[in-house]
């Protein structure tokens, strides 16, 4: 056996080895650029060519059915502010923002040059100036993106009031109310009611189920977060109904200055015709929003009620001015018939 050639044959191999290596590494690791913000302009790139949504399939298509998904394209946006003189410098910042990391956490939001019709996208709230994904623990390492543990994102509060919380933005303040009541308290945070805790791989190249939150943002357009709102009860009094409103809500409720709470009691005979009916409207124009956990009475006086008489009372939900009732979304209803 010639030995020249065996050595000659291992170089050979492990030369090859090596350059398929290197052309691996330099294909895959996409985000490791030697320049950051080359490896941010490729998060982009890759965000825009699908890679996101190809390993995070769950947390995409949550993602994708929210607003925050949508918080360039909603029309009622769109019609808001396209009445704004100023709307590069006063609305579009945080309905298409920068990457809150780049531009700092709790500070007001820039205006994004690019992909503005993706609203605040995964980069916004993930993103860092090194081209790195933050995030809570992370259980397996991936070539495409170094990972980030930043405990912001654990209780997140603070991460969410850079949008919901600008002192100069009291429209969309969400953080002040929630910030002095009870919903604060221990761990409590913004994702306790708005990120429901779900234990899944966190991506097609994760090894193992943890812990972490579904991206679906559930607000005023889910039934269920709407029935979850407030609680609605009766005390029944000789010729008075007392109406106890209580609110379950986290903050100011309703949160936006857009919606309307019409809170209806109607009194019927056993017949079915209306003796009375009252709408009372609970809304930032009216100036009498709840406040978290609030318990608020509501006093009808009910002079005429006979026997088999109904009282109904009911809690609707008013997305904006413009929604017909036929569109209002029944949050609570009560009724109680005369004995
Ligand atoms: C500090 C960030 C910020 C700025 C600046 C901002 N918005 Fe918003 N906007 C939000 C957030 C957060 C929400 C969702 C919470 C809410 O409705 O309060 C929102 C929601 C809205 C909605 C409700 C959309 C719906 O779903 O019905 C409208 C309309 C709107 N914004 C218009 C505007 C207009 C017009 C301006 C400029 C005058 C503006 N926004 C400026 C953060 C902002
Ligand atoms: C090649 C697959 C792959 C691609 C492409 C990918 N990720 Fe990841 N990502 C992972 C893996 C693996 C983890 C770690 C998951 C785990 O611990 O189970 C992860 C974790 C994360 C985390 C959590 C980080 C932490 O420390 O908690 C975020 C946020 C994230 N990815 C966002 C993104 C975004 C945004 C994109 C698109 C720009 C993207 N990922 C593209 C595989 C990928
Ligand atoms: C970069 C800005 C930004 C950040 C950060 C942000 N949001 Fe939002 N969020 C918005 C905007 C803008 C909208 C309004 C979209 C619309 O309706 O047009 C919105 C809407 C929402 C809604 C309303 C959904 C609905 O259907 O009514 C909820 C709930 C919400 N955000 C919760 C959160 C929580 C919780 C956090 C923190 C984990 C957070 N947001 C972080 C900008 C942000
Ligand atoms: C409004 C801000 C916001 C947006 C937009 C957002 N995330 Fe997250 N993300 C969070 C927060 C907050 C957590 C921490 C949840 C927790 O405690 O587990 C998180 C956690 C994660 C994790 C860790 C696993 C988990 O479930 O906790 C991954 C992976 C991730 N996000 C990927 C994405 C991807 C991919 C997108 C876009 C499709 C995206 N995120 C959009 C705020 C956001
Ligand atoms: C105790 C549960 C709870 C907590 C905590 C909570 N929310 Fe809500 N949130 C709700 C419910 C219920 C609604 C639906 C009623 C409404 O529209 O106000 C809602 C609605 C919203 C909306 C939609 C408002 C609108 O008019 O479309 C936004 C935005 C929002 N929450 C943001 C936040 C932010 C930011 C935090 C953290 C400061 C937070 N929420 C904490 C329960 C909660």
């Amino acid at each position: 056996m010639d030995f020249t050639m065996v050595r000659r044959g291992i170089v050979v191999v492990c030369l090859g080895l090596f350059g398929y290596v290197l052309v691996t590494l330099s294909g895959k690791l996409a985000l490791r650029a030697e320049n950051a913000a080359d490896r941010v302009a490729e998060a982009y790139q890759g965000f825009q060519e699908g890679k996101c949504k190809s390993c995070h399939p769950a947390i995409w298509r949550e993602w994708e059915g929210s607003m925050h998904a949508k918080a360039w394209v909603d029309e009622i946006y769109q019609e808001v502010a396209s009445q704004i003189a100023d709307r590069e410098t006063k609305c579009d910042q945080c309905h298409a923002p920068e990457p809150i990391l780049i531009t700092g956490v709790g500070k007001m939001p820039e205006l994004r040059n690019e992909q503005r019709e993706t609203g605040v996208s995964c980069l916004v709230c993930h993103l860092d100036a090194e081209g790195a994904m933050h995030g809570p623990q992370a259980s397996a390492e991936t070539y495409f993106h170094a990972n980030v543990t930043d405990p912001i994102y654990t209780a997140p509060t603070k991460l969410c009031s850079t949008c919901h919380g600008q002192p100069t933005v009291p429209e969309h303040d969400q953080i002040s109310s929630f910030l002095n009541s009870k919903f604060a308290e221990g761990n409590k945070s913004c994702a306790t009611c708005h990120m429901p805790i779900v234990n899944r791989l966190q991506s097609t190249a994760s090894y193992e189920s943890i812990k972490g939150r579904k991206h679906t943002w559930r607000g005023s357009r889910s039934v269920a977060q709407l029935r979850r709102a407030a609680t609605l009860q009766l005390e029944i009094l000789p010729e008075k109904v007392n109406v106890k409103l209580q609110s379950k809500t986290g903050h100011i409720l309703p949160g936006g200055t857009l919606r309307t709470i019409v809170l209806e009691i109607a009194h019927l005979t056993a017949e079915g015709r209306t003796r009375q009916k009252k709408r009372i409207s609970i809304s930032a124009r009216d100036e009498n929003r709840l406040l978290p956990d609030e318990n608020r009475t509501y006093v009808f006086d009910t002079p005429s009620s006979a026997t088999g008489d109904t009282i109904t009372v009911r809690l609707m939900y008013q997305l904006t001015p413009k929604t017909p009732e036929s569109e209002w979304v029944l949050m609570a209803e009560k009724n109680h018939v005369v004995p």
